[in-house]
């Protein structure tokens, strides 16, 4: 018996599967560059862990979440936009994980508390607009103030932004001008909007990357995506529109039913430490951190000097109000192109 266990670790070795004593499944709806981050730190201070990681965008983990209802692939998500994390909590597809909270400031502790600890916050940013400086000067168009100039025909075909019913960012952008302009004139400017959209992505930040790229004159997303772009070089100006915006706050929450809940709860304590939440402007993460004791990158966009809405999480991250909205998104702006 001893000579086939042998053995049969030996195959495993040649295989090159590592014999790992435990497993955290882990979906990641930040950047790839902190998914990596995180997964690499974690893993160096728990040698016997593997952290299974896969990113993908906050809607598109919230359908996920809905679909293994009961039967979980998944047992932590990390990262992504509050409100699909709430809307998983109010279902209840994902559990408390009894951390302490007290050193997180305020908007990250009042996640908790309409979750019911099932939700808690890591990080905040603020949602903006972005121009590529060469592309608008060469096409002699005057860059974007406000929400409202992207309805201006000078920007036909010039703006990208995602569809918000895979991305949290996007989805963000609709509550937020619900929130400014009212549910009804907010549909009608989205739509305006949209026949200056050249194409909806699957992902929040894609349209800034497009953007930076010059593949895109405007993109829509959160600005401490755009300024990590323009920290690398690329000629990438950032708007905060003049009307006022919305923000995120981006959550991380154990999935009920989770097979390493163990795991999971340790991932959340380690997600949370300020020393953790410190390195992510290592890789040019530039939110707000959630532990009052973190360090703010100087390049994080000032939310205390942006025009900020007072964002109703409760009520933008409850189930009926996200698929109303979704519904009617569908129906009234629409994705011509929807990706596969
Ligand atoms: C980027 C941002 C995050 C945000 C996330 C949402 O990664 O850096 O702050 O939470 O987008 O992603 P999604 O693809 O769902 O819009």
């Amino acid at each position: 018996m001893k000579k086939l266990g042998l053995i049969s670790a030996a195959a495993l070795m040649a295989s090159g599967v590592a014999a790992w004593a435990d497993e955290i499944s882990l979906v990641c709806s930040a950047e790839q560059d902190w998914c990596d981050q995180m997964v690499g730190l974690f893993e160096a201070e728990n040698p016997d862990t593997e952290v299974l990681m896969v990113r993908k965008s906050t809607g598109e983990t919230l359908a996920q979440v809905r679909a293994e209802a009961g039967n979980p692939k998944i047992d932590v998500w990390w990262g992504g936009t509050g409100d699909p994390h709430l809307i998983a909590a109010e279902e209840g597809l994902t559990q408390a994980s009894g951390v302490d909270t007290s050193e997180l400031l305020g908007w990250a502790q009042n996640m908790a508390e309409i979750s019911n600890g099932r939700a808690v916050g890591i990080y905040a940013g603020a949602l903006g607009i972005a121009y590529n400086a060469d592309i608008l000067t060469e096409k002699g168009i005057a860059p974007p103030e406000c929400w409202a100039d992207l309805e201006d025909p000078r920007f036909e075909g010039e703006i990208q932004v995602a569809n918000p019913n895979s991305s949290g960012t996007a989805y963000t952008e609709l509550a937020t001008f619900v929130q400014l302009f009212g549910e009804d004139e907010a549909m009608v400017k989205l739509a305006a909007v949209g026949n200056n959209v050249n194409s909806y992505t699957k992902s929040g930040s894609a349209p800034s990357k497009a953007a930076a790229r010059g593949e895109t004159g405007v993109s829509i997303g959160f600005m401490h995506d755009m300024v990590n772009l323009a920290s690398q070089g690329f000629p990438l100006k950032v708007v905060a529109p003049c009307e006022g915006t919305g923000y995120e706050v981006g959550a991380v929450s154990i999935i009920e039913g989770a097979r390493n809940l163990e795991g999971a709860k340790k991932w959340v304590e380690f997600a949370l430490r300020a020393d953790i939440q410190s390195q992510a402007k290592d890789v040019k993460q530039f939110q707000v951190p959630s532990n009052s004791n973190a360090e703010v990158a100087p390049e994080s966009p000032d939310l205390a000097s942006i025009k900020l809405i007072d964002y109703d999480f409760a009520t933008y991250g409850s189930s009926d109000t996200r698929s109303r909205l979704l519904a009617r998104w569908d129906a009234e702006v629409g994705d011509p192109n929807p990706e596969q």
